[in-house]
């Protein structure tokens, strides 16, 4: 239906990007992209008129966003070349808007382009050697300045080297070693590196991912401290255990991985300059006080427990409870990544399974029915009240009745 409308409007669509290059590597991709050679606007919105869709557009950018009704999302881009406006009077240059956007692409497996056009429909244009590079497992960039215009690729290259399992070409290499040196990713805000950080701590090949961005000095950029030593990596490889496991409870509860990795990766800078960089990345209000209050707090724990765990007799439900009671579920993990102890692996597993959803029954207005007087001390029967109930004193409601009346 896209061909058609854009048929309609003397226009050409094609479909491009991430969903080319992954149809042909078979995997999946729900990201669509329409580049037009024309307005892109336009375009989305007769479309919309076609079926049942909202539009939203961007008109600075000459950018809409057609949404479906089931949520389903398709970005449509505009490409323009002001010198061939007309192409009726250049038509040695067919072609030469969408090849012209292309050409700011980051890749050449991302700018492979299928054609959406009823006359030429499914027609495959690979103007940058994109299939080429696909059958070779190449990741290689369109031109030497690439990198220099857009340092963030220095990280993408690595992201998608390791999430298709390709290498970056020796020549492209050599551009990454030289834009390195040339300490161009200074260009760039803290928030973007952020932007890539995650996404790269959310591939499942991290440690490999990791390792290579340390080759690149990538590493450095973020924090001159900040590397991926042995050490690092056995964490990293810890923290992946970690996280299946916790997949493996099936709680349904989110958590985010990228975020694990991160105190991971911080786990070598002292709790000052894991903060200064979690500033200077712009991490969230709520995640840079979990790098400025948790992740310490979770460090001394660490160490109090593994001295705790040669000594002292096993300790009780309500003992574990407070000690990790509301630690983020990501510093949890964490922890659980840095146990190298059994027995703080248990107490944490104890934790995480069992005791962290334990609850009391009775609530403030039972406490007034059975004569209380409303006040502070309720905060203490409560404590008390689920101090019994971790330790399996007391079980049902009539035995908290009977725990709280005693
Ligand atoms: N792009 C680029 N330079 C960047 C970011 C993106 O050239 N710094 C281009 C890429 O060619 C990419 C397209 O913009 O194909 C869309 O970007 P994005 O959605 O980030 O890439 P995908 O290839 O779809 O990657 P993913 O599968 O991770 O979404």
């Amino acid at each position: 239906e896209f061909g058609a409308v854009a048929d309609q409007l003397g226009m050409q669509a094609y479909l491009v990007g991430g969903f080319v290059r992954d149809l042909l590597l078979r995997q999946q991709n729900l990201d669509v992209d329409i580049v037009v050679e024309g307005d892109g606007i336009a375009f989305a919105e007769a479309f919309a008129k076609t079926t049942t869709c909202r539009v939203r557009t961007h008109e600075k950018f000459g950018t809409a966003v057609i949404v479906f009704p089931d949520g389903f999302k398709i970005d449509i881009a505009s490409a323009r070349l002001e010198y061939y406006d007309k192409p009726a009077a250049l038509p040695q240059v067919e072609h030469a808007s969408i090849r012209h956007d292309l050409y700011r692409r980051d890749f050449t497996i991302n700018t492979l382009t299928i054609s959406l056009n009823p006359d030429h429909f499914g027609q495959m244009l690979d103007f940058f050697g994109g299939q080429r590079d696909l059958k070779d497992k190449a990741i290689r960039v369109l031109h030497n300045l690439s990198f220099i215009e857009d340092p963030t690729r220095l990280f993408r290259a690595v992201r998608f080297e390791q999430r298709l399992g390709f290498k970056i070409g020796k020549q492209t290499e050599r551009l990454m070693r030289s834009a390195v040196q040339l300490r161009s990713v200074k260009q760039i805000s803290g928030l973007r590196i952020l932007h890539e950080l995650k996404q790269i701590l959310d591939e499942s090949r991290v440690v490999a991912a990791l390792g290579r961005l340390d080759q690149f000095d990538l590493l450095t950029f973020i924090d001159a401290k900040l590397h991926f030593d042995q050490s690092t990596a056995s964490l990293f490889v810890a923290a992946e255990r970690a996280s299946s496991w916790f997949d493996l409870l099936y709680t349904g509860e989110a958590y985010r991985r990228w975020l694990l990795y991160l105190f991971c990766l911080f786990d070598n800078l002292s709790n000052k300059g894991a903060a200064k960089v979690s500033r200077w990345l712009g991490m969230s209000p709520a995640d840079h006080t979990l790098v400025l209050e948790q992740l310490p707090k979770a460090k001394m724990l660490l160490k109090r427990l593994r001295h705790r765990s040669s000594k002292l007799p096993h300790p009780q439900n309500s003992e574990i409870y407070f000690w990790f009671d509301g630690l983020a579920i990501e510093i949890i993990l964490y922890l659980m990544a840095c146990s190298d102890q059994e027995n703080l692996r248990r107490w944490l597993s104890l934790y995480t399974t069992e005791l962290r959803k334990e609850k009391i029954i009775l609530n403030g207005d039972d406490l007034i029915t059975l004569g209380f007087k409303p006040g502070r001390s309720f905060q203490e029967i409560f404590i008390a009240l689920l101090k019994a109930r971790l330790n399996q004193e007391i079980q049902t409601r009539d035995d908290e009745i009977g725990f709280v009346k005693a």
